[in-house]
């Protein structure tokens, strides 16, 4: 296994607010792993630093060997990190398909003069770009719902395009926030075993937050629990789960 992710001495202050200090991590390739910690603890932020949507106040992260600090999101995502958002986002007034297509035209970044003057190399590449969303939805049982509007799916399927649209970019590590929130038990079981599913069949590191202890305990090798900005304990699930600061930190959420 090779070092896919490292980040070191990240932190990120808004205004009087220090949101995450000091945080370190390391991911290795095909690992998947866990962040987990209270509301307001300072997940998402790491994820928004990891996937280019805020610039750090200070710290570093390589991504297979190139130190990526203050990329853009789309240059982010060119070299690989894929995310999913903890309240979705997708684009609702455009086919399920579309939105595949756009997010794998976004990564692949294909110029704009192509796309205006409609050259013939211009269609190609929108077949090509075609024909791996519809990979996509096939592989992750949403064929039937490639016409459709997001906006008049059920919640479990939204869920379900949101991976595929992360997944049409072919990532090297997926970051998933909160992809079991607003699910019920049954539902959460499914995305579980449908996880662990991408996980061989994409052959791709996952990194997820999530509140939903059984979803963490049951998918990831590695936590790392954070509190108030910091870490608190890493390890596995069993030490995690036993760690007398993580129990304070979570003591009264039943969650856990
Ligand atoms: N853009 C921002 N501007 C100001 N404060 C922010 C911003 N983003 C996050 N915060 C604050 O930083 C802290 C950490 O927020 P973050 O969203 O990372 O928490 P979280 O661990 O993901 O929580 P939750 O489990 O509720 O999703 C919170 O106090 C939040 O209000
Ligand atoms: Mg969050």
């Amino acid at each position: 296994m090779s070092l896919l992710l490292e980040i070191s001495g990240l932190s990120q202050r808004f205004g009087g607010l220090q949101a995450l200090t000091d945080f370190s991590f390391q991911l290795e390739e095909h690992e998947l792993v866990g962040l987990i910690g209270p509301n307001g603890a300072g997940k998402t932020t790491v994820f928004n630093i990891v996937s280019g949507f805020y610039k750090p106040t200070e710290g570093n992260i390589i991504f297979d060997g190139r130190p990526i600090n203050g990329l853009r999101p789309h240059q982010i995502t060119a070299l690989g990190i894929a995310r999913t958002f903890q309240n979705i986002r997708l684009w609702h007034n455009m086919t399920v398909l579309d939105n595949l297509r756009l997010a794998r035209s976004a990564k692949l970044g294909y110029s704009f003069w192509g796309a205006v003057l409609r050259t013939r190399r211009y269609w190609k590449e929108e077949r090509a770009i075609e024909d791996r969303a519809r990979e996509v939805l096939e592989m992750m049982n949403l064929t039937d719902c490639a016409e459709k509007l997001p906006k008049n799916l059920p919640y479990g399927l939204q869920r379900r395009v949101e991976l595929a649209r992360a997944l049409t970019t072919d990532p090297r590590l997926l970051l998933l926030d909160e992809p079991a929130a607003g699910l019920n038990s049954a539902d959460a079981d499914d995305l579980i075993r449908f996880i662990r599913w991408i996980h061989d069949k994409f052959k791709l590191s996952i990194w997820l937050i999530e509140h939903q202890m059984k979803v963490v305990m049951s998918l990831c090798q590695h936590l790392t629990v954070i509190d108030f900005g910091c870490v608190i304990a890493s390890g596995t699930p069993e030490e995690v789960r036993n760690h007398p600061g993580v129990i304070k930190a979570y003591l009264g959420d039943e969650t856990l």
